[in-house]
């Protein structure tokens, strides 16, 4: 099983894309929606859930966790691989969606080095894609613009109202006016308003998210690592978990999946 964690709906998104390049694995979603938003929680706390969530995956059975949340790849991921996983799992391997996304931005970026990224509070300031982006290119100038409110507008679906287009634009703004390239979308989230973002960059500016680049980076690891590719089961099955339950949840996965999904509750705590 591969195991794909995220606080919410971004992990859904990744989900539904690497299940459409790679189909026959078996898959285990876990959302931690009750502690959703990550993006203002302090390191500790993004870390402790983090690693519970890694853990509860690991029971089950997934020999490969990937955090689909840049949130918790910059505040968790590093100590996990360095502590967690050498002590109790070490044949077992977690990955983050940072790293694949920044090769990728490297892959396509041209002359104009100036790169933005939006993301969640705590992704900016923990300067994971500043560390990752200069060891591929030192020459890359990195904008990172924190953007609090959007987490929670996707959340409650609100994906075409118009305080979205706001909030987008006071986002977005101060990244236009540095005459960046490209835009990565720091956060697993914002692929689903990608359209609205493009209309507002009037097409212009180059946008990158994880769920384009992840599919075909991670069938190129199991390409390169059987050890783990064997591993994996493979009989297309897929389980959902969360850590808090409403009907507006059950609502979200029904819309975003176009059929009803069964969605376990689980307790971590
Ligand atoms: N989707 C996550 C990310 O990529 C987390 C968003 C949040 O919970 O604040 O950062």
């Amino acid at each position: 099983m591969i195991g794909i964690f995220d606080s919410g709906l971004g992990g859904l998104i990744t989900l539904k894309t690497l299940i459409k390049e790679l189909p026959d694995y078996d898959y285990i979603y876990f959302g931690d929606t009750a502690y959703l938003p990550f993006g203002d929680k302090s390191q500790k706390i993004i870390h402790q859930r983090t690693l519970k969530a890694v853990d509860f995956l690991f029971k089950k059975g997934c020999y490969l966790v990937i955090l689909a949340c840049h949130t918790a790849a910059s505040q968790a991921l590093g100590r996990i691989q360095r502590e967690y996983l050498p002590e109790n799992y070490p044949e077992r391997r977690v990955l983050g969606v940072t790293i694949p996304l920044c090769e990728a931005v490297v892959e396509n970026l041209s002359e104009n080095l100036r790169v933005g990224v939006l993301a969640t509070k705590a992704t900016c300031y923990s300067g994971s894609f500043e560390k990752e982006l200069r060891k591929l290119n030192p020459k890359i100038e990195l904008f990172c613009q924190p953007a609090p409110l959007l987490v929670p507008i996707i959340e409650e679906g609100k994906w075409d109202w118009k305080g979205l287009e706001l909030c987008l634009k006071e986002y977005l703004n101060p990244l236009i006016e540095k005459e960046i390239s490209l835009l990565i979308l720091g956060c697993t989230h914002y692929s689903l308003i990608k359209n609205k973002i493009n209309k507002i960059l009037k097409g212009k500016i180059e946008i990158i998210s994880a769920d384009e680049v992840l599919p075909l980076k991670l069938k190129d690891y199991l390409c390169r690592h059987s050890e783990i590719e064997d591993k994996i089961s493979k009989r297309k099955r897929k389980t959902y978990f969360v850590t808090d339950f409403s009907s507006h949840l059950e609502e979200m996965a029904k819309r975003f999946f176009g059929r009803k999904i069964e969605i376990k509750l689980v307790d971590l705590d």
